[in-house]
């Protein structure tokens, strides 16, 4: 993180993620890097998740959603972590409908990501998409694999990873959630962009 001319703490966010197009015809989606300044619509789009789709992102609502996490989840460092955000407007006004990020390990070779998408525009492709292109900014960036724990008992999003091309095992700190890998090559650009 950088400090600016006023001592505040910039986070510098790459410009070249950006893109638009239309997963239903007439309503355009952007995929872009998740800002400082979406606290408050992420904080709307968390809490406008159905429960289960609440209860699968926050591996059984381990996690409370505090002011304080949701400034941690819009904080990120991009010079090691990723997250983009999938956002339309509706009546003039900005409205996330998923979020997918990663987070690099200490080691820095392998990240684990996570990946939502607001219940009202699942399977429409959003998530593919955005899975693709977090998958691309991982190989681009040369880490080794991206891999997530999932609840065994998400059958969809274990589907949705098989077909990724991610490999499945036990997770070895707790077996109620399936650890899903994918091994990267450099300069990958998506499962479904090759
Ligand atoms: C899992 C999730 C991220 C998938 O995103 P999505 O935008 O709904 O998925 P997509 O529309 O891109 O679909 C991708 C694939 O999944 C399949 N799929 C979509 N909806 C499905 C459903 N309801 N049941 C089974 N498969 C489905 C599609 O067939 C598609 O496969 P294809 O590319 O061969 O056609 C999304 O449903 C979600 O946010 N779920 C709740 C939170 C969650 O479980 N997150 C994962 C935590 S690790």
């Amino acid at each position: 993180m950088e400090r600016n001319s006023d001592g505040q703490d910039q986070v510098l966010i790459p410009e070249d993620l950006s893109e638009s197009f239309e997963p239903i015809v007439g309503q355009s989606v952007t995929l872009r890097p998740l800002r400082r300044e979406d606290v408050d619509i992420e904080a709307a789009f968390l809490s406008g998740l159905s429960p289960e789709s609440r209860h699968n992102r926050l591996l059984g609502g381990m996690i409370k959603i505090t002011r304080e996490y949701l400034e941690q989840l819009t904080t990120v460092d991009f010079s090691r972590d990723m997250a983009l955000a999938a956002a339309l407007m509706l009546e003039d006004r900005e409205v996330l409908i998923g979020v997918a990020r990663y987070v690099l390990e200490a080691e820095g070779r392998a990240c684990e990501f996570a990946l939502v998408i607001a219940d009202a525009w699942q399977g429409r492709g959003i998530g593919r998409r955005m899975m693709d292109k977090l998958i691309g900014v991982a190989g681009n960036r040369g880490l080794a694999r991206i891999y997530g724990d999932v609840l065994s008992t998400n059958r969809h999003m274990l589907d949705f990873c098989r077909k990724l091309g991610f490999a499945f095992s036990r997770n070895p700190d707790d077996h109620t959630v399936t650890r899903v890998t994918l091994e990267l090559q450099e300069g990958r650009q998506g499962p479904s962009l090759v």
